[in-house]
Order: structure tokens, then C-alpha cells, then sequence
């Protein structure tokens, strides 16, 4: 199908096409506002040469994953001009005309890069209804794969997965010791040296019937820790012990969360979060997601 974005240009998309519908599955009350506070896990105290400060961060990680598997990261470092750039390129992926952006689109079933319209993942036919979103996907390590339009995206996004890779490494080197285990004992076992990362642009239109379709649902994500930075609007929510919860976000943060082999590595003490994307009528949300995996050939135990 046309991508969402010359589709929404092109027509007028006053009601939902029917294979949009979506029902959510859940209509539990959304709790969210300030009233909610996820946590915040300020970064730079990870490197902190106070002892006490840097314990009382690793206990607060530990919480974060054992009770949310959910925080935002601050003071993470990341140049905020990078991730502005990060933006715009994706955006301007995202404007290109339709041809141009297919051509990147690569069938090879791993390392591949991928651009697709209204699904999950790939073209899966059986799965039920589409989803209001485009979105790119590609492998930047072990290997790096990256569109060469615009030309500016791969030095961008080699950027940004350097600097996540090591935020990524770091954050495990306190989730380590968080669960009584020696500091570099998650990136020995998951051999992060040749780690998966795999980059995500997501892009949700406004839609018009917000509450029956949905962006991507309810799902879990492969790897260790996901980060996610979105365009300053809102649209994850997440699962907490039954509820549902839209994350605010605070700006320059970084929204991270467990994933599944994390769960496994924690033998069940850090469960991989549930969470997923909605709608909105006004604006369109961007978001841009890096999956940090083991080493495609460890044995997640
Ligand atoms: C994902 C994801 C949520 C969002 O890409 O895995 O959960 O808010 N995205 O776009
Ligand atoms: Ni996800």
C-alpha cells in the first residue's frame, strides 16, 4: 500500500477505512498526567566517583526495572544536536516520494532494511487489521546498514548508534550489579562487543478516529533495553501491574525499557515491559527507537 504520508497529503481522511478498525485490546481507563510519576534515572550518576551516589543510582535502576521495566533517562549525554538532527533526517526519509523510499526496501530476511505501511512487521497477511503507521527499520550493528537517501542519514545514524551502543552498555553495567551480579556480567554473557542494534523510525498521521485504530499494538520487544525519543508528542503507554499508563515524557529525556531477554537473564526479576502506541487526531508522532540486543549468535539463559 501508498504510505500513510502521501496517502493523508493526497485525500481526505475524515472517517477510518474500515480495515483500520482496530479494538483496542483493553479499554481499561488510561491513567496519566502528573499525578503518575514513572521513574527518572539520572545517567551521569552512573559514572559518579561518590560511592554513595552511585549505589543509591544502581538500587534505584534495579527498581525501576523490577517495578516498571520502564524509566526515563536523563543527563544521558546524548548531544541534544544530534538527536534534533536525527529528526529532521528521519523526517525527510519520511517526505521523500514513495518510489524512492521503496527502493531501500531489501528482502533479505536479517540485515535487511526495511519500509513498510500499515503493518507490523514485514507483510504478514494473517495478522488482523492494519496499523496506522509507517515505519524504516534496519540493523546498525553488528552490522551497519543504513538508506543512502538523504545522504545525510548514515552519518547521523552511525552517530547516534555509537553513542546508544555505549549508553546501552553502561546502563547494563548498573543493571548488573543492581541484580548482585559482577559489573560486566550482562555484556560477557550477551557479547555486546558484537551486540544487535536495530534502528526503528516510526510515523503515525493524525487519524481521525484516534480510539478505533491504533498505532502498533500491545507487545513486548526483543533484546535488552529499548530506547525510544519521540517528537514532543504523546503516544506510549505502557503496562504496569494491570493498568495502563500514557508516559509523559520530560524534554531531552530518553524513554528506556526492558525487553525480553533481559526478562530471561534476570530470571524473571526484570520483566519485559508491555506497552504500545496510540493515536491522536491533531498531530503526527514520530518516534525513534533503538532495540539493544545480544550478539546474534548468544544463548539467552
Ligand atoms: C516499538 C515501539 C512505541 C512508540 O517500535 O517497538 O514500541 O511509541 N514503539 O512508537
Ligand atoms: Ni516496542
Amino acid at each position: 500500500m501508498a504510505s500513510f504520508r502521501t496517502l493523508v497529503q493526497s485525500g481526505d481522511f475524515r472517517s477510518l477505512p474500515f480495515d483500520f478498525a482496530h479494538f483496542k485490546d483493553t479499554q481499561e481507563s488510561i491513567q496519566t498526567g502528573p499525578d503518575v510519576s514513572v521513574p527518572v534515572i539520572d545517567f551521569s550518576l552512573l559514572s559518579s566517583t561518590n560511592p554513595d551516589e552511585r549505589a543509591k543510582v544502581i538500587l534505584d535502576l534495579g527498581k525501576a526495572c523490577e517495578e516498571w521495566g520502564f524509566f526515563l533517562a536523563v543527563n544521558h549525554g546524548i548531544p541534544e544536536n544530534l538527536i534534533s538532527a536525527l529528526f529532521n533526517v528521519c523526517n525527510e526519509f519520511f517526505d521523500m516520494p514513495e518510489e524512492d523510499k521503496l527502493q531501500f526496501d531489501n528482502k533479505h530476511p536479517l540485515y535487511s532494511v526495511t519500509v513498510r505501511s500499515g503493518t507490523i512487521d514485514g507483510n504478514d497477511p494473517n495478522q488482523q487489521g492494519k496499523l496506522w503507521r509507517d515505519y524504516l527499520k534496519f540493523f546498525v550493528h553488528p552490522e551497519f546498514h543504513c538508506p543512502t537517501k538523504p545522504k545525510e542519514m548514515s552519518d547521523i545514524v552511525l552517530e547516534y548508534s555509537r553513542r546508544t551502543r555505549d549508553l546501552a552498555r553502561k546502563l547494563l553495567r548498573g543493571i548488573s550489579q543492581s541484580l548482585g551480579l559482577e559489573e560486566d556480567y550482562i555484556e560477557k554473557a550477551m557479547e555486546l562487543d558484537s551486540g544487535t542494534q536495530i534502528f526503528t523510525a516510526n510515523y503515525y498521521p493524525p487519524c481521525p478516529q484516534p480510539d478505533s485504530a491504533i498505532g502498533l499494538p500491545t507487545h513486548t520487544d526483543p533484546g535488552l533495553l529499548t530506547f525510544l525519543l519521540q517528537n514532543g508528542v504523546e503516544g506510549l503507554e505502557i503496562q504496569n501491574k494491570g493498568k495502563w499508563f500514557r508516559v509523559t515524557g520530560i524534554p531531552g529525556a530518553i524513554f528506556v525499557n526492558t525487553a525480553d531477554q533481559l526478562e530471561i537473564i534476570s530470571n524473571g526479576k526484570y520483566k519485559s515491559l508491555c506497552h504500545r502506541a496510540v493515536l491522536n487526531n491533531k498531530k503526527t508522532r514520530i518516534s525513534l527507537v533503538v532495540a539493544n540486543g545480544p550478539s546474534p549468535d548468544t544463548i539467552v539463559t
